[in-house]
């Protein structure tokens, strides 16, 4: 089975309680089972998994890329914005990389609208809540079965 790592940066375990104007009253668990439930769906298995840290987050990275994760969905938070260390640690996988956020962030303050994993992504979806995530899933999984 097919396996997609899913990464919330920075924050990102704060949904639910904060800013509910541009993220809702959605909690990171809920966005995790409702990707939980879309992967046996989907017949992939994933991993969620969050941390405040850029170390940490970076060291996850390369572990997934040395256990030859499939795909990884992300997530960083405000790191999108600025965060030469994980786009680097991006850059290492050679698996394909979906970029997704909660809110729309081409129509927030101009610092959002840059994301550091432009060249690293296949694409990015942003603005449709925990929607993002879900298609961020889906478009994982068909570019894997395009490409195997
Ligand atoms: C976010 C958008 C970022 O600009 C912001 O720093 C976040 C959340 C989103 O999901 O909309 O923390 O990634």
């Amino acid at each position: 089975m097919k396996k997609i790592l899913v990464l919330h940066g920075i924050n990102l375990n704060m949904f639910g309680k904060r800013d509910p104007a541009q993220y809702g009253s959605v909690t990171l668990q809920q966005i995790d089972e409702q990707l939980g439930g879309l992967a046996s769906e989907l017949n992939v298995a994933i991993e969620c998994f969050q941390t405040n840290h850029e170390g940490e987050m970076v060291e996850k990275i390369h572990r997934a890329h040395e256990e030859g994760i499939d795909a990884v969905v992300i997530n960083a938070g405000a790191w999108t914005h600025y965060s030469y260390g994980i786009m680097d640690a991006m850059a290492i996988l050679t698996a394909p990389v979906v970029e997704v956020h909660m809110s729309h962030v081409h129509s927030r303050e101009e610092f959002r609208h840059f994301s550091i994993f432009s060249n690293i992504a296949r694409g990015q979806i942003s603005g449709f809540g925990v929607n993002s995530y879900l298609l961020g899933l889906r478009v994982a999984v068909d570019i894997l079965s395009e490409e195997s």
